[in-house]
């Protein structure tokens, strides 16, 4: 990993991206999403200061978990006048992002199972099959494709 001297206070783009092993597309989505800033030098080069390493870091870390960019931004949002979080900032957040993996991984669990199902069906049934129609709003009251013939008639009327 390249060493950034000390004495070097601002980043440009491409150091910053061998730093934190974020691709510099990557960077610029994170800025875009409000994740990290930088200013611009007066031929509109990016620089970052030094603590967009530890912003990066914190983002990368969470994304690795799946923890989704929006929630990465607020939870960087909270932090007083927009500071970089620091150890025991990440150490809450990780709590708190903990039981919203545990959740995703019950859901994952019961969609594999469901899967299981499906192995060697191909039924693909919008009554029968969860898969296929995971949030059946509809089937609670109806069932089959019902649907169908009221799209039609709107769309023939239009
Ligand atoms: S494909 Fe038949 S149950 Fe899912």
């Amino acid at each position: 990993m390249p060493q950034i001297p000390q004495t070097l206070h601002e980043l440009s783009v491409g150091q910053l991206s061998a730093r934190s092993g974020a691709a510099v597309s990557a960077l610029h989505f994170y800025e875009s999403k409000g994740l990290i800033s930088s200013r611009r030098t007066s031929d509109n080069q990016r620089r970052y200061s030094r603590d967009a390493l530890r912003r990066v870091a914190f983002v990368r870390a969470a994304q690795r978990v799946g923890i989704p960019l929006a929630t990465i931004r607020d939870a960087l949002a909270e932090l007083p006048e927009g500071r970089t979080p620091n150890r025991d900032d990440w150490a809450r957040l990780s709590q708190t992002w903990r039981k919203e993996l545990d959740e995703r991984i019950e859901q994952l669990h019961r969609l594999r199972d469901h899967l299981t199902d499906c192995i060697g069906c191909g039924c693909l049934s919008l009554e029968t099959c969860v898969l296929s129609n995971p949030d059946d709003i509809s089937g609670e009251r109806i069932t089959g494709s019902r649907l169908m013939p009221e799209r039609r008639r709107r769309t023939d009327t239009d």
